[in-house]
């Protein structure tokens, strides 16, 4: 039994790996899809880090795999009715990354709303003057409303988070009401438009799908309060960029943190990368060494399932065994 693996990965999935008599071949190089499709062909498996785009076609064409693991939660890459259609089951890493990418959202809020990173600038380009008592304020976070969109395993650490740092109130959109927020956090489940209009900070943890996709645009940010931070750690698709600039510009919000963006990666002379309320982190939610550790482990758990023929321990297309 023998798994590519698209970039390395930490070692302690490869131990797993190894253990379980599977052979390993991690690839030198970012491959493009047909570059990718063609290296697939004498291998079971395939474990893909970073962007590999999965869609009908790709999979079409690596059909004969028996497992395809991500090494991330999201598996908007991968074109899962059609991995499902083909028999290839898909396994992702849920929860191990919950509390980091939380970390990032909060981290996020936190450097907006004190232009944290804006201010840093000021130091490396020479600026930093005297004491100026009305120059560059950032604003307070306590006793605000949060509003979480998508709250699921990452939102709900998130909400966690601002409840005892800040005090904040809990509000959420969501597809099902969230019991354990309810309880443990005081969250309030509201509509779309009341999440908009109540939120002080604006949390995107939702999957990107077509549902989601653009769901932040003009029409949205006008219904925001004008002081309101929007911060982005899920996927950059869920919001539309040009528009997001625009409410900045126009002050329709105050101001936005990002670690997802699109396209990835930013730009760097992207205008957002220069606004004192907009702080930009290059997609590291995940990126920490337990974290990612954690995410070997699960991914290579998955890969060795489906390669000894049996149920992926997190399915993302459970209908595959249907
Ligand atoms: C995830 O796991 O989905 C992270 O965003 C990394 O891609």
């Amino acid at each position: 039994m023998n798994i590519f693996i698209t970039k390395q990965i930490p070692q302690a999935g490869l131990d797993l790996l190894r253990e379980a008599g599977i052979s390993y071949t991690i690839a030198e190089k970012t491959l493009l899809q047909d570059e990718l499709i063609d290296r697939l062909k004498p291998f079971d498996a395939l474990l893909s880090a970073g962007f590999v785009k999965a869609d009908a076609a790709f999979l079409q064409a690596c059909s004969h795999l028996k497992v395809v693991s991500l090494f991330s939660v999201g598996f908007d890459n991968v074109d899962i009715a059609a991995a499902t259609r083909l028999g290839i089951p898909v396994g992702n890493t849920p929860g191990v990354l919950s509390r980091a990418t939380a970390d990032t959202a909060f981290l996020l809020m936190l450097a907006v709303s004190r232009k944290a990173f804006y201010n840093y600038h000021k130091i490396l380009d020479g600026k930093w003057q005297e004491f100026e008592p009305v120059a560059d304020l950032g604003m307070e976070l306590y006793g605000k409303t949060l509003g979480v969109f998508g709250l699921g395993k990452i939102g709900y650490e998130m909400a966690k988070k601002c409840r005892a740092a800040f005090d904040m109130d809990i509000i959420y959109h969501n597809r099902s009401h969230n019991e354990m927020a309810e309880r443990d956090l005081g969250a309030r489940y509201v509509t779309f438009e009341a999440l908009l209009a109540q939120s002080d900070v604006l949390s995107v943890h939702a999957n990107f799908s077509l549902e989601t996709k653009g769901l932040f645009n003009k029409e949205a940010f006008e219904q925001m309060k004008p002081g309101s931070i929007f911060i982005n750690t899920a996927r950059g698709g869920l919001h539309n960029e040009t528009d997001l600039k625009e409410a900045l510009d126009n002050q329709t919000i105050w101001g936005a943190g990002l670690d997802v963006t699109n396209p990835e990666p930013m730009d760097p002379q992207n205008p957002l990368l220069k606004m004192p309320n907009v702080c930009v982190l290059p997609h590291i939610g995940s990126a920490t060494v337990e974290t990612r550790n954690a995410m070997a482990v699960m991914a290579a758990k998955n890969a060795i399932a489906g390669l000894k023929g049996e149920r992926l321990p997190t399915i993302v297309n459970p209908d595959v065994y249907a």
